[in-house]
Protein backbone atom coordinates (compact mmCIF):
# COMPACT_ATOMS: atom_id res chain seq x y z
CA UNK A 1 0.00 0.00 0.00
CA UNK A 2 1.37 3.09 -1.04
CA UNK A 3 0.66 6.39 1.19
CA UNK A 4 0.64 10.15 0.26
CA UNK A 5 2.38 12.01 2.88
CA UNK A 6 2.89 15.64 0.72
CA UNK A 7 2.07 16.47 -2.49
CA UNK A 8 5.16 15.69 -5.49
CA UNK A 9 6.35 18.44 -7.14
CA UNK A 10 4.50 18.28 -10.58
CA UNK A 11 0.99 18.81 -7.95
CA UNK A 12 2.27 21.87 -6.47
CA UNK A 13 3.18 23.56 -9.76
CA UNK A 14 -0.23 24.26 -10.58
CA UNK A 15 -0.89 25.77 -7.12
CA UNK A 16 1.52 27.92 -7.32
CA UNK A 17 5.26 29.22 -8.09
CA UNK A 18 7.45 30.02 -5.83
CA UNK A 19 9.54 33.66 -5.40
CA UNK A 20 13.35 33.91 -5.13
CA UNK A 21 12.80 34.46 -1.62
CA UNK A 22 10.74 31.18 -0.51
CA UNK A 23 13.59 29.12 -2.73
CA UNK A 24 16.09 30.69 -0.94
CA UNK A 25 14.54 29.69 2.06
CA UNK A 26 14.02 25.86 1.07
CA UNK A 27 17.49 25.80 0.00
CA UNK A 28 18.83 26.96 3.59
CA UNK A 29 15.91 24.25 4.93
CA UNK A 30 17.29 21.85 2.48
CA UNK A 31 20.84 22.33 3.84
CA UNK A 32 19.51 21.45 7.30
CA UNK A 33 17.81 18.05 6.05
CA UNK A 34 21.22 16.98 4.42
CA UNK A 35 23.13 17.81 7.63
CA UNK A 36 20.97 15.39 9.41
CA UNK A 37 21.23 12.75 6.99
CA UNK A 38 24.80 13.18 6.52
CA UNK A 39 25.28 12.64 10.74
CA UNK A 40 23.08 9.48 10.07
CA UNK A 41 20.32 10.55 12.43
CA UNK A 42 16.98 11.48 10.17
CA UNK A 43 13.88 9.48 11.24
CA UNK A 44 11.97 8.23 8.98
CA UNK A 45 8.51 6.62 10.65
CA UNK A 46 7.58 2.98 10.02
CA UNK A 47 3.26 3.08 9.41
CA UNK A 48 1.29 0.97 11.08
CA UNK A 49 -1.77 -0.41 9.64
CA UNK A 50 -3.74 -1.75 12.38
CA UNK A 51 -4.51 -0.66 15.84
CA UNK A 52 -1.81 -0.41 18.23
CA UNK A 53 -1.97 -3.89 20.49
CA UNK A 54 0.43 -6.40 21.56
CA UNK A 55 0.56 -7.64 17.62
CA UNK A 56 0.45 -5.17 15.22
CA UNK A 57 0.70 -5.12 10.86
CA UNK A 58 3.49 -2.90 9.86
CA UNK A 59 3.19 -1.68 5.87
CA UNK A 60 5.90 -3.57 4.09
CA UNK A 61 6.19 -6.34 6.13
CA UNK A 62 3.62 -9.39 5.28
CA UNK A 63 3.20 -10.90 8.55
CA UNK A 64 2.16 -9.39 11.63
CA UNK A 65 4.71 -8.42 14.08
CA UNK A 66 5.07 -8.09 17.74
CA UNK A 67 5.39 -4.60 19.58
CA UNK A 68 7.82 -3.88 21.79
CA UNK A 69 8.29 -0.24 21.23
CA UNK A 70 4.82 1.36 22.29
CA UNK A 71 4.64 3.04 25.69
CA UNK A 72 1.13 1.37 25.87
CA UNK A 73 2.14 -0.09 29.56
CA UNK A 74 -0.86 -1.44 30.47
CA UNK A 75 -2.60 -2.77 27.04
CA UNK A 76 -5.03 -0.07 27.14
CA UNK A 77 -4.77 1.47 23.65
CA UNK A 78 -6.92 -0.69 21.73
CA UNK A 79 -8.70 -2.65 24.44
CA UNK A 80 -12.46 -3.88 23.78
CA UNK A 81 -13.77 -2.15 26.82
CA UNK A 82 -12.05 1.25 26.34
CA UNK A 83 -13.17 1.27 22.40
CA UNK A 84 -16.54 1.09 23.51
CA UNK A 85 -16.93 3.22 26.54
CA UNK A 86 -14.88 5.99 24.08
CA UNK A 87 -17.95 5.06 21.37
CA UNK A 88 -20.34 5.94 24.12
CA UNK A 89 -18.34 8.82 24.87
CA UNK A 90 -18.60 10.49 21.74
CA UNK A 91 -22.70 9.62 21.22
CA UNK A 92 -23.25 11.11 24.79
CA UNK A 93 -20.57 14.29 25.03
CA UNK A 94 -19.66 14.93 20.79
CA UNK A 95 -16.60 14.50 19.31
CA UNK A 96 -14.91 17.84 20.46
CA UNK A 97 -15.64 21.14 22.15
CA UNK A 98 -14.14 23.61 19.27
CA UNK A 99 -13.44 26.13 22.26
CA UNK A 100 -10.58 26.45 25.29
CA UNK A 101 -11.59 25.38 28.57
CA UNK A 102 -12.28 29.15 29.98
CA UNK A 103 -14.84 29.82 27.29
CA UNK A 104 -17.19 26.88 26.50
CA UNK A 105 -14.59 24.12 26.64
CA UNK A 106 -15.27 22.62 30.05
CA UNK A 107 -17.70 19.66 30.83
CA UNK A 108 -18.86 17.86 33.39
CA UNK A 109 -16.01 15.12 32.53
CA UNK A 110 -13.65 17.48 32.62
CA UNK A 111 -13.95 18.90 36.22
CA UNK A 112 -14.74 14.92 37.48
CA UNK A 113 -11.10 13.33 35.16
CA UNK A 114 -9.54 16.36 37.21
CA UNK A 115 -11.14 15.34 40.60
CA UNK A 116 -10.11 11.51 39.49
CA UNK A 117 -6.54 12.41 39.18
CA UNK A 118 -6.37 14.86 42.46
CA UNK A 119 -7.79 11.41 44.38
CA UNK A 120 -5.41 9.01 42.24
CA UNK A 121 -2.46 10.69 43.15
CA UNK A 122 -4.23 11.66 46.88
CA UNK A 123 -3.40 15.69 45.52
CA UNK A 124 -5.43 18.94 46.31
CA UNK A 125 -6.24 19.67 42.69
CA UNK A 126 -5.49 18.87 39.08
CA UNK A 127 -5.43 20.48 35.58
CA UNK A 128 -5.92 19.05 31.89
CA UNK A 129 -3.86 20.23 29.18
CA UNK A 130 -3.54 18.49 25.72
CA UNK A 131 -0.76 16.86 26.48
CA UNK A 132 2.08 16.75 29.27
CA UNK A 133 4.62 18.02 27.10
CA UNK A 134 1.86 21.30 27.49
CA UNK A 135 2.12 20.84 31.30
CA UNK A 136 5.55 20.94 31.17
CA UNK A 137 5.98 24.19 28.92
CA UNK A 138 2.97 25.54 30.91
CA UNK A 139 4.19 25.62 34.66
CA UNK A 140 7.61 26.62 35.44
CA UNK A 141 7.14 30.23 34.06
CA UNK A 142 3.69 30.39 36.48
CA UNK A 143 4.75 29.63 39.23
CA UNK A 144 8.20 31.04 39.55
CA UNK A 145 10.16 34.53 38.81
CA UNK A 146 13.59 35.81 38.92
CA UNK A 147 13.79 35.38 42.41
CA UNK A 148 13.39 31.90 42.56
CA UNK A 149 15.54 28.96 41.38
CA UNK A 150 15.05 25.80 39.45
CA UNK A 151 17.77 22.50 40.31
CA UNK A 152 16.88 20.65 37.28
CA UNK A 153 18.24 16.55 36.08
CA UNK A 154 20.47 16.95 33.05
CA UNK A 155 18.45 14.13 31.35
CA UNK A 156 15.39 15.97 31.87
CA UNK A 157 12.66 15.32 29.58
CA UNK A 158 12.69 17.40 26.51
CA UNK A 159 9.51 19.06 27.53
CA UNK A 160 11.16 20.29 30.99
CA UNK A 161 13.87 22.03 28.93
CA UNK A 162 11.47 23.82 27.35
CA UNK A 163 9.23 24.54 30.25
CA UNK A 164 12.47 25.79 32.20
CA UNK A 165 13.86 27.82 28.72
CA UNK A 166 10.06 30.34 29.05
CA UNK A 167 10.71 30.81 32.57
CA UNK A 168 12.93 33.61 34.19
CA UNK A 169 13.82 31.68 37.63
CA UNK A 170 17.65 30.87 38.17
CA UNK A 171 18.48 27.24 36.37
CA UNK A 172 20.94 24.85 37.63
CA UNK A 173 21.28 21.63 35.90
CA UNK A 174 22.59 18.88 38.38
CA UNK A 175 24.55 15.76 36.94
CA UNK A 176 21.97 12.95 36.14
CA UNK A 177 20.65 11.23 39.62
CA UNK A 178 24.14 13.07 40.92
CA UNK A 179 22.87 13.77 44.91
CA UNK A 180 26.04 15.15 45.90
CA UNK A 181 26.07 17.48 42.97
CA UNK A 182 22.15 18.37 43.25
CA UNK A 183 23.09 19.02 47.28
CA UNK A 184 25.92 20.93 45.93
CA UNK A 185 23.80 24.09 44.32
CA UNK A 186 20.85 24.12 46.36
CA UNK A 187 23.62 24.77 49.35
CA UNK A 188 25.26 27.68 47.09
CA UNK A 189 21.39 29.12 46.59
CA UNK A 190 19.51 32.21 48.48
CA UNK A 191 16.45 31.77 46.33
CA UNK A 192 12.90 32.87 47.28
CA UNK A 193 11.67 29.12 46.58
CA UNK A 194 13.92 26.56 45.48
CA UNK A 195 12.26 23.80 43.18
CA UNK A 196 13.71 20.51 42.40
CA UNK A 197 12.94 19.17 38.59
CA UNK A 198 13.15 15.40 38.08
CA UNK A 199 11.45 12.81 35.59
CA UNK A 200 10.18 9.66 37.27
CA UNK A 201 11.32 7.57 35.80
CA UNK A 202 13.75 8.26 32.81
CA UNK A 203 12.54 6.81 29.26
CA UNK A 204 16.26 5.85 27.47
CA UNK A 205 17.51 3.87 30.68
CA UNK A 206 14.48 3.05 32.49
CA UNK A 207 16.31 3.93 35.87
CA UNK A 208 14.66 5.47 38.51
CA UNK A 209 15.12 8.90 40.08
CA UNK A 210 16.38 8.91 43.49
CA UNK A 211 13.22 10.22 44.98
CA UNK A 212 13.41 9.50 48.84
CA UNK A 213 17.36 11.57 48.82
CA UNK A 214 15.92 14.32 46.57
CA UNK A 215 12.99 14.53 49.34
CA UNK A 216 15.71 14.72 51.84
CA UNK A 217 17.60 17.46 50.59
CA UNK A 218 14.74 19.29 50.04
CA UNK A 219 13.67 19.20 53.31
CA UNK A 220 17.07 19.89 54.70
CA UNK A 221 17.56 22.83 52.09
CA UNK A 222 14.00 24.01 52.31
CA UNK A 223 13.22 23.46 48.71
CA UNK A 224 9.95 22.01 47.03
CA UNK A 225 9.65 18.84 44.30
CA UNK A 226 8.46 18.26 41.00
CA UNK A 227 8.15 15.06 39.67
CA UNK A 228 7.22 14.49 35.77
CA UNK A 229 5.99 10.63 36.03
CA UNK A 230 4.82 10.29 32.42
CA UNK A 231 6.68 6.83 32.65
CA UNK A 232 5.34 5.68 35.52
CA UNK A 233 1.48 6.83 35.95
CA UNK A 234 -0.91 3.96 36.08
CA UNK A 235 1.13 0.98 36.55
CA UNK A 236 4.75 1.65 38.51
CA UNK A 237 4.36 0.91 42.18
CA UNK A 238 2.06 -1.27 43.94
CA UNK A 239 -0.94 -0.09 42.69
CA UNK A 240 0.38 1.93 39.70
CA UNK A 241 0.47 5.72 41.67
CA UNK A 242 3.91 5.68 40.32
CA UNK A 243 7.33 6.82 41.54
CA UNK A 244 6.29 7.74 45.21
CA UNK A 245 4.85 4.28 45.75
CA UNK A 246 7.39 2.21 44.15
CA UNK A 247 9.86 4.20 47.35
CA UNK A 248 6.44 3.68 49.02
CA UNK A 249 6.39 7.51 49.82
CA UNK A 250 3.20 8.97 48.61
CA UNK A 251 2.41 12.37 48.74
CA UNK A 252 5.94 13.45 49.30
CA UNK A 253 6.39 14.93 46.04
CA UNK A 254 4.65 18.89 46.08
CA UNK A 255 4.06 18.89 42.21
CA UNK A 256 3.44 15.86 39.64
CA UNK A 257 2.98 16.24 35.67
CA UNK A 258 1.93 13.19 33.69
CA UNK A 259 0.27 11.99 31.02
CA UNK A 260 -2.87 9.95 29.53
CA UNK A 261 -0.81 9.27 26.31
CA UNK A 262 1.12 6.26 27.90
CA UNK A 263 -0.52 3.68 30.32
CA UNK A 264 -3.83 5.58 31.03
CA UNK A 265 -5.41 4.64 27.45
CA UNK A 266 -2.37 6.06 25.23
CA UNK A 267 -4.47 9.06 23.14
CA UNK A 268 -3.07 12.55 24.50
CA UNK A 269 -3.54 14.26 27.27
CA UNK A 270 -1.80 15.63 30.45
CA UNK A 271 -2.14 16.94 33.39
CA UNK A 272 -0.46 18.68 36.61
CA UNK A 273 -1.83 17.94 40.41
CA UNK A 274 -0.35 19.73 43.48
CA UNK A 275 -1.44 22.75 46.26
CA UNK A 276 -4.90 24.08 44.79
CA UNK A 277 -2.82 27.38 44.86
CA UNK A 278 -0.32 26.62 42.02
CA UNK A 279 -3.72 24.86 39.80
CA UNK A 280 -5.90 27.83 40.60
CA UNK A 281 -2.87 29.75 39.30
CA UNK A 282 -1.84 27.73 36.32
CA UNK A 283 -5.78 28.15 35.03
CA UNK A 284 -5.63 31.99 35.14
CA UNK A 285 -1.65 32.12 33.66
CA UNK A 286 -0.60 29.13 31.75
CA UNK A 287 -0.11 29.79 28.17
CA UNK A 288 -1.02 26.08 26.73
CA UNK A 289 -3.93 25.95 29.07
CA UNK A 290 -5.17 29.30 28.33
CA UNK A 291 -4.75 28.89 24.39
CA UNK A 292 -5.13 25.85 23.47
CA UNK A 293 -8.17 23.77 22.66
CA UNK A 294 -10.05 21.41 25.80
CA UNK A 295 -9.28 17.54 25.54
CA UNK A 296 -12.19 16.09 23.34
CA UNK A 297 -14.62 13.91 25.21
CA UNK A 298 -13.49 10.61 24.52
CA UNK A 299 -10.35 11.03 25.96
CA UNK A 300 -11.67 12.46 29.31
CA UNK A 301 -14.11 9.57 29.66
CA UNK A 302 -11.41 7.01 28.86
CA UNK A 303 -9.38 8.96 31.23
CA UNK A 304 -12.16 8.76 33.96
CA UNK A 305 -12.69 4.96 33.40
CA UNK A 306 -9.15 3.93 33.38
CA UNK A 307 -8.19 5.52 36.47
CA UNK A 308 -11.59 3.87 37.89
CA UNK A 309 -10.23 0.30 36.80
CA UNK A 310 -7.29 1.37 38.34
CA UNK A 311 -8.66 2.57 41.66
CA UNK A 312 -10.16 -0.79 41.86
CA UNK A 313 -8.33 -4.19 42.64
CA UNK A 314 -7.02 -5.46 39.10
CA UNK A 315 -4.84 -7.34 37.05
CA UNK A 316 -3.23 -5.06 34.65
CA UNK A 317 -0.11 -4.40 36.90
CA UNK A 318 0.44 -7.28 38.34
CA UNK A 319 0.65 -8.79 34.47
CA UNK A 320 2.63 -6.20 33.69
CA UNK A 321 5.36 -6.93 36.75
CA UNK A 322 4.85 -10.35 35.79
CA UNK A 323 6.09 -10.06 31.90
CA UNK A 324 8.62 -7.50 32.82
CA UNK A 325 10.33 -9.74 35.44
CA UNK A 326 9.82 -12.45 32.78
CA UNK A 327 11.42 -10.64 30.42
CA UNK A 328 14.29 -9.19 31.99
CA UNK A 329 15.35 -12.32 33.95
CA UNK A 330 15.54 -14.13 30.80
CA UNK A 331 17.79 -11.88 28.93
CA UNK A 332 19.96 -11.60 31.65
CA UNK A 333 20.23 -15.28 32.00
CA UNK A 334 20.97 -15.27 28.26
CA UNK A 335 24.12 -12.78 28.47
CA UNK A 336 22.29 -9.56 27.84
CA UNK A 337 22.69 -6.64 29.80
CA UNK A 338 19.89 -5.09 30.40
CA UNK A 339 19.79 -1.28 31.85
CA UNK A 340 17.64 0.32 34.44
CA UNK A 341 15.55 -1.12 37.46
CA UNK A 342 12.46 -3.22 37.90
CA UNK A 343 11.13 -1.07 35.07
CA UNK A 344 9.16 -2.12 31.78
CA UNK A 345 11.42 -0.07 30.07
CA UNK A 346 14.17 -2.62 29.21
CA UNK A 347 16.59 -1.46 27.37
CA UNK A 348 19.80 -3.89 25.83
CA UNK A 349 22.71 -2.65 25.92
CA UNK A 350 24.89 -2.97 22.96
CA UNK A 351 26.84 -0.26 22.41
CA UNK A 352 27.84 0.41 19.16
CA UNK A 353 25.28 2.21 16.82
CA UNK A 354 25.02 -0.06 13.78
CA UNK A 355 25.34 -2.83 16.14
CA UNK A 356 21.83 -1.52 17.74
CA UNK A 357 20.96 -0.66 13.93
CA UNK A 358 21.75 -4.05 12.59
CA UNK A 359 19.98 -5.97 15.29
CA UNK A 360 16.87 -4.52 15.55
CA UNK A 361 16.43 -4.51 11.59
CA UNK A 362 17.60 -8.83 11.79
CA UNK A 363 14.74 -8.86 14.74
CA UNK A 364 11.73 -8.19 12.32
CA UNK A 365 12.56 -10.90 10.19
CA UNK A 366 12.31 -12.72 13.23
CA UNK A 367 8.62 -10.77 13.64
CA UNK A 368 10.02 -8.64 16.63
CA UNK A 369 9.32 -4.75 16.43
CA UNK A 370 12.20 -3.14 18.57
CA UNK A 371 13.93 0.54 17.79
CA UNK A 372 17.52 0.75 18.41
CA UNK A 373 18.62 4.55 20.16
CA UNK A 374 21.95 5.75 19.45
CA UNK A 375 23.67 9.30 19.77
CA UNK A 376 22.27 11.61 19.75
CA UNK A 377 19.50 10.24 21.65
CA UNK A 378 21.86 8.46 23.98
CA UNK A 379 25.12 9.06 24.63
CA UNK A 380 27.81 8.04 22.36
CA UNK A 381 28.94 4.27 22.85
CA UNK A 382 26.11 3.56 24.68
CA UNK A 383 23.41 2.55 21.60
CA UNK A 384 21.05 0.17 22.69
CA UNK A 385 17.49 -1.79 21.52
CA UNK A 386 15.17 -0.07 23.91
CA UNK A 387 12.52 -2.92 24.43
CA UNK A 388 9.35 -1.77 26.19
CA UNK A 389 7.09 -4.34 28.28
CA UNK A 390 2.84 -4.44 28.05
CA UNK A 391 0.57 -5.88 30.32
CA UNK A 392 -1.34 -7.10 27.11
CA UNK A 393 2.04 -9.27 25.82
CA UNK A 394 1.45 -13.03 26.20
CA UNK A 395 4.16 -14.95 28.29
CA UNK A 396 4.58 -16.93 24.82
CA UNK A 397 5.13 -13.49 23.19
CA UNK A 398 7.69 -12.38 25.80
CA UNK A 399 9.47 -15.59 25.10
CA UNK A 400 9.58 -15.63 21.31
CA UNK A 401 11.41 -12.40 22.03
CA UNK A 402 13.93 -13.49 23.76
CA UNK A 403 14.28 -16.46 22.01
CA UNK A 404 14.55 -14.13 18.94
CA UNK A 405 16.93 -12.09 20.74
CA UNK A 406 19.24 -14.94 21.34
CA UNK A 407 19.23 -16.30 18.17
CA UNK A 408 20.44 -12.90 16.60
CA UNK A 409 22.26 -12.08 19.74
CA UNK A 410 24.44 -15.11 18.79
CA UNK A 411 24.52 -13.92 15.25
CA UNK A 412 26.33 -10.74 15.79
CA UNK A 413 28.55 -12.22 18.41
CA UNK A 414 26.82 -10.36 21.46
CA UNK A 415 26.52 -13.33 23.16
CA UNK A 416 27.57 -16.54 23.50
C1 LIG B 1 9.18 12.06 30.61
C2 LIG B 1 8.18 12.61 29.63
N1 LIG B 1 7.59 13.80 29.88
C3 LIG B 1 6.69 14.32 29.04
C4 LIG B 1 6.35 13.68 27.87
C5 LIG B 1 5.32 14.30 26.97
O1 LIG B 1 4.11 13.63 27.16
P1 LIG B 1 2.91 13.82 26.13
O2 LIG B 1 3.08 12.78 25.08
O3 LIG B 1 1.67 13.68 26.95
O4 LIG B 1 3.06 15.20 25.56
C6 LIG B 1 6.92 12.45 27.56
C7 LIG B 1 6.57 11.76 26.31
O5 LIG B 1 7.35 11.15 25.64
C8 LIG B 1 7.87 11.90 28.46
O6 LIG B 1 8.46 10.72 28.20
Amino acid sequence: MKFLSSLNMHQLKHIRSYSSATQNFRAILQTQLDDIKAAGTFKTERVITSAQKSQINVDGIPKKVINFCANNYLGLSANEDIKNYSKEMVDKYGHGLSSVRFICGTQNIHKELEAKISQFHQREDAILYAACFDANAGIFEVILTPEDAVFSDELNHASIIDGLRLCKAQKQRYSHRNMHDLEEKLKASDARVKLIVTDGVFSMDGNIAPLPEIVNLAKKYNAITFVDDCHATGFFGKTGRGTEEYYDMMGSVDIINSTLGKALGGAMGGYTCGPKEVIQLLRQKSRPYLFSNSLSPAIVGVGIKVLDMLLAPNDLIGNLQKNTRRFRDGMTKAGFTISGEDHPISPVMLGDAKLAQDISNELLNYGIYVIGFSFPVVPKGKARIRVQISAAHTEEEIDQAINAFVEVGRKFNVIK
